[in-house]
């Protein structure tokens, strides 16, 4: 999950190859790099860190040449070491790699028993110095990574450039995303058509096993077979505001702000005018011809799932199995008749998530998925596609598209609720009428920002964190844990609350905060009671509820967060803003890297 970037350029390529890795840089930011062609010879620059200490660099040492390739890294093979930076480089070749090489152990003893040496621990050297072997052989470059390629086990999107060569880059693609984008009289490619933008909105996606030969004026892909293959250009709308921070710190905090107008835009997007019905794309889905749902998918979407399943049986009655993309994979399930498969991807790239919907696809399941972006290799890859409309998301923590997602499930739901008949036509009114209501209650709890501001001072001091929650509540929990922990570093675990006295309630002393989110619905009481085995016990009780649930409930407790009253079946959208906003400011008060926490990556295209 690293973004590479290329360009056979009329003009020097350098300051182009960086402004393209800025915007891969969601994908990794341990190491960044770039290659060109520059009088014959390959040369290139690389740096630790993040993108920044290159351009630094540059300013330094500036690299001349208008045909070029670039790098931002996530390490997989090797630490994030200048030797193991990208662009990976032979005497005749430099390549750089978004994937894993799974079988370079073994690549790497061939080589070695032709006497050739690795300088690096990463598999993409591997690949470069297999391209220089067949070179050395007598292959044309074509041949020679048509030869490398064909020898890779694993995933790969790759790009290669050529000493002597300034009209020639050549790429390949399998399990990892790579488009190429037409210039006039240039040519790229890149990890994904944001990276191209600013200079096209034509963009060609590369298929499976294709293999990409590129000068200034032709284009020849092949398919594994080396059999020519034409894969149509698209016309590609980018966001434009897709790297201003608006005014605001972070990404994060922008993010968090646009929520009720991302969520007005899908919402919009879905409901009918009179609220009377929910418009899904295409021919829609016929949930009466549907006898259970499988989910799979990663990190916040899939907690947006595990509430979809809450959704789906409570309205519809439609059974729900839920899981981990990275273990239905290999689980092997067996899928029975009239099942339905939705996979839940923000950037749509997910190795484990799209690995998940391969599986079902290969049992000729109908295939759903709800995404942000409609180009990726998920969207394509499914029968039905729901876009998010949450526009692009930049900071690593998920939070307008998560929001933006669970508005889109809970559509989906009620559309299945009513086409099974368990709820009419008047209640699928009236619960539209309040989804649509949303918008202006989200904007209005952005007023607890303040106070969850001071709250967060004093979380910043913990060392540990706790959330609970019931129903609904319970993945919101998983999901504000989550959050914590991925940009403050703090631990944070979350439990549904009847399971604290199984077990985990021995963690509870004077110094630990538990974040216990209570709505005043049907099972209020019920958290209540193991809120206050919490505080029976010392705990620090964060209450995030309601109006009533506060005045009932919020004796004793450390903190009470108010929301505003919402329909208890919007609850999971409302109540991820406040741990949201908790996750944010003890961030900024622990003085972490909000946008881009360390080791983690926007988009995670290697399992
Ligand atoms: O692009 P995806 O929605 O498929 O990504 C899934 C996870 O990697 C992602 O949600 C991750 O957990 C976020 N960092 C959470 O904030």
């Amino acid at each position: 999950m690293c973004g590479i970037v290329g360009i056979l350029g009329k003009h020097e390529v350098a300051p182009t190859l960086v402004e393209a890795l800025k915007r891969l840089e969601y994908r990794g930011y341990d190491s960044a790099g770039i290659a060109t062609v520059n009088d014959g010879a390959l040369e290139r620059r690389r740096a630790i860190g993040k993108l920044v200490n290159l351009s630094d660099l540059l300013v330094h040492q500036p690299l001349a040449g208008k045909s070029g390739i670039g790098h931002t890294r996530w390490a997989t093979h090797g630490a994030p070491t200048l030797t193991n930076t990208h662009p990976h480089q032979t005497r005749r070749v430099a390549v750089v790699h978004n994937g894993i090489i799974e079988n370079y152990r073994e690549l790497r003893a061939d080589l070695a028993q032709a006497g050739i040496t690795h300088q690096t621990e990463t598999d993409t050297e591997t690949v470069a110095l297999l391209a220089q072997h067949y070179i050395d052989q007598g292959a044309t470059p074509a041949d020679a990574v048509r030869r490398t390629v064909a020898r890779l086990e694993g995933a790969y999107a790759l790009a290669f450039l050529f000493e002597d060569e300034p009209d020639l880059m050549i790429a390949a693609r399998k399990g990892s995303p790579l488009a190429i984008g037409h210039g006039d009289g240039e040519v790229y490619i890149g990890s994904d058509a944001i990276a191209l933008a600013p200079m096209t909105n034509r963009v060609t996606y590369l298929e499976e096993g294709d293999c990409a030969v590129l000068t200034r004026s032709t284009i020849t892909i092949t398919d594994p077979a080396g059999t020519p293959v034409v894969r149509t250009p698209r016309t590609i709308r980018v966001d434009a505001a897709l790297i201003d921070k608006a005014g605001h710190k972070h990404f994060m905090s922008k993010e968090i702000a646009q929520q009720p107008t991302v969520i007005g835009e899908t919402i919009a997007a879905y409901v009918a005018a009179d609220a009377s019905d929910i418009n899904l794309p295409g021919e829609g889905i016929d949930f009466t011809k549907i006898n259970r749902l499988t989910m799979a998918s990663c990190g916040t979407a899939y907690y947006a799932c595990l509430t979809a399943k809450y959704w789906f049986e409570q309205l519809a009655g439609l059974p729900v199995e839920v899981d981990f993309a990275s273990e239905f994979r290999y689980r092997t399930p067996p899928i029975s008749d009239g099942t339905a498969a939705l996979f839940v991807s923000q950037s749509g790239e997910t190795a484990d998530t799209l690995a998940a919907l391969r599986y079902c696809a290969g049992k000729a399941q109908s295939i759903l998925s709800v995404t942000n972006v409609p180009e990726s290799s998920i969207a394509r890859e499914s029968d039905l596609t729901l876009p998010i409309y949450a526009g692009a998301e930049i900071g690593v923590a998920s939070t307008k598209a998560f929001t933006c997602q669970l508005t889109v499930l809970l559509l989906l739901a009620l559309k299945a609720a009513h086409a099974r008949g368990r709820i009419s036509s008047q209640t699928l009114q009236e619960k539209l009428t309040a989804v649509r209501g949303l918008p202006a209650i989200f904007n209005q709890a952005m007023s607890i920002e303040d106070h969850v501001r001071s709250i967060s001072q004093r979380l910043a001091e913990s060392r540990d964190a706790l959330f609970l929650g019931r129903g609904l509540m319970f993945p919101i929990a998983l999901e504000g844990a989550l959050k914590l922990k991925e940009i403050s570093y703090i631990h944070a675990e979350a439990y549904a609350s009847g399971e604290l006295k199984h077990g985990p309630i021995a963690l509870i002393d004077e110094k630990m905060p538990v974040v216990v989110m209570a709505p005043r619905d049907a099972l209020f009481d019920k958290t209540v009671s193991n809120m206050q085995e919490v505080m029976a016990r010392g705990g620090k009780v964060i209450l995030i509820t309601d109006q009533s649930g506060a005045t009932s409930a919020s004796e004793g407790v450390w903190q009470t967060i108010i929301l505003p009253d919402i329909d208890f079946d919007l609850t999971p959208i409302l109540y991820a803003l406040p741990v949201q906003f908790l996750a944010y400011h003890t961030a900024v008060t622990k003085g972490t890297d909000v946008d881009q926490p360390r080791n983690l990556a926007k988009s995670v295209t290697v399992e």
